[in-house]
């Protein structure tokens, strides 16, 4: 199993996730991460650090949300790892539960 960045993420990023990921499988693109499906070792340490709550397990990812398995997949081949937290964008807060976020996705 793996863990997966769902699309409350898009335009927040607070990066908390990336510090306490032991095997550093968050890849990092211009306005969301994406988890490495192949490097995740299912630890759980993520999930409750975003404060997005933006991470599923790949069993908890809601109906709704189950194309960010493939594209969690898809993104990170192309995306460089991340590893330390950095300033999440200035009008993050107003992002954070807002829905149909997933065509402002930048690849
Ligand atoms: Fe990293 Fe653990 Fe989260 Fe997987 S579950 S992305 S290994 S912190
Ligand atoms: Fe995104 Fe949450 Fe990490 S908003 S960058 S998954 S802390």
């Amino acid at each position: 199993m793996t863990y997966v960045v769902t699309e409350n993420c898009i335009k927040c990023k607070y990066t908390d996730c990336v510090e306490v990921c032991p095997v550093d499988c968050f890849h990092e693109g211009p306005n969301f991460l994406a988890i490495d499906p192949d490097e995740c070792i299912d630890c759980a340490l993520c999930e409750p650090e975003c404060p997005a709550g933006a991470i599923f397990a790949e069993d908890d990812v809601p109906q709704t949300q189950q194309h960010f398995i493939a594209l969690n997949a898809e993104l990170c081949a192309g995306w460089p790892v991340i590893t330390q937290r950095k300033p999440a964008p200035p009008d993050a807060a107003e992002w954070d539960g807002k829905s149909d976020k997933l065509k402002l996705l930048e690849r």
